[in-house]
């Protein structure tokens, strides 16, 4: 399988009104539009007959039409020229779905699976979009590594002058990669750490498995005592997907999910999700921030000096390599 193969999570639902939206999955221009009876269509984005961007049109019922001179073309990319009727004017379509409170788009025909982004018992928190101008390799390197938490993140991570205690495990198979690391908390916000009951010198646990059709990694977080008696309040699961846009840049699609063990319809979740998305945004963007001063895009990781946690770094090249897109390589185990 290609690149676009995969389902590729593209905009959240509510990014995708009347108007077209221009959108990129592996370099490929996208226009994704809504049909006025409410179905989808993804076409590529230049149309063709003089290559405007069909996103700069509108929607005409159930077609999109070029802003130039007007010609149409339906979800499937049957196009029809005003002027020309005649004539036989397709365009590339591709399949898109809405799920999950987002648009997903793949190429036509392909069989790859549609990811299983639910999360029963948890509330669902936020749906958030950030842009890193980095290749989609290093951008997976930042979230699948737990070192840089002791300098880049606020809260969920590592004390830094207690790195070296953090205990790491690799769990590779054939299509996935897990990893699990222990060791103790960050020192985080008072007033979220009597919110969440995490206290100082408490362990935290982050356990995160990434998946490569699309590339995803599933995260969960919870903090518990130094014996494993008393566990946090709240528990996160978080969806990370990581959509290359080019080769330069990458798109990161989280949907956060939490659970909290306080009494009352969805453990008073509901009171704070303002403030925990808020919370998500703020790590993220803490990564967008520090990834925006990468020394190069080379994703190459040949000649690095590698740590005991960037083992994992191999392990992801070679399953993105050869499960996302699709070359043939060497299987690492
Ligand atoms: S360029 Fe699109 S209709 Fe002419
Ligand atoms: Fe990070």
């Amino acid at each position: 399988m290609g690149m676009l193969d995969h389902w590729h999570p593209v905009l959240r639902a509510g990014e995708l009104g009347r108007k077209p939206v221009a959108v990129k999955v592996a370099g490929q221009p996208i226009a994704v539009f809504r049909t006025t009876s409410g179905g989808l269509g993804a076409v590529a984005d230049a149309c063709p007959h003089r290559r405007l961007k069909l996103s700069a049109g509108d929607v005409a019922g159930d077609r999109i039409r070029c802003r130039y001179h007007g010609w149409t073309f339906d979800t499937c990319g049957n196009g029809e020229s005003p002027s020309t009727p005649k004539l036989s004017a397709c365009t590339t379509s591709f399949d898109v779905r809405e799920e999950y409170g987002l648009i997903w788009v793949k190429s036509r025909g392909s069989d790859a699976p549609f990811p299983d982004v639910r999360m029963p018992g948890y509330l669902h928190i936020c749906t958030l979009r950030h842009t890193i101008p980095a290749p989609l390799e290093l951008v997976v390197d930042n979230f699948n590594e737990i070192e840089h938490s002791g300098t880049v993140h606020q809260t969920f991570g590592y004390d830094l002058d207690r790195m070296h205690e953090v205990k790491v495990r690799f769990e590779p198979t054939e299509r996935s990669v897990r990893v699990v690391n222990v060791g103790p908390t960050k020192r985080i916000n008072p007033v979220f750490g009597l919110l969440l009951n995490v206290r100082s010198g408490d362990l935290f646990h982050d356990d995160w498995t990434t998946y490569f059709s699309p590339v995803y990694s599933v995260f969960d977080h919870w903090w518990t005592s130094p014996d494993g008696a008393r566990e946090s309040m709240v528990r996160w699961r978080l969806y990370i997907f990581f959509v290359p846009v080019d080769e330069r840049t990458t798109q990161v699609v989280s949907v956060t999910y939490a659970k909290s063990r306080y009494p009352g319809p969805a453990g008073c979740l509901r009171l704070f999700r303002r403030l925990l998305s808020r919370k998500i945004d703020e790590e993220i963007r803490a990564d967008v921030e520090m990834l925006a001063h990468l020394a190069d895009f080379d994703p190459g990781i040949e000649g690095l000096k590698l740590s005991r946690f960037d083992r994992v770094l191999g392990l992801t090249r070679e399953r993105i390599a050869r499960l996302y897109r699709g070359e043939s390589v060497q299987s690492e185990k």
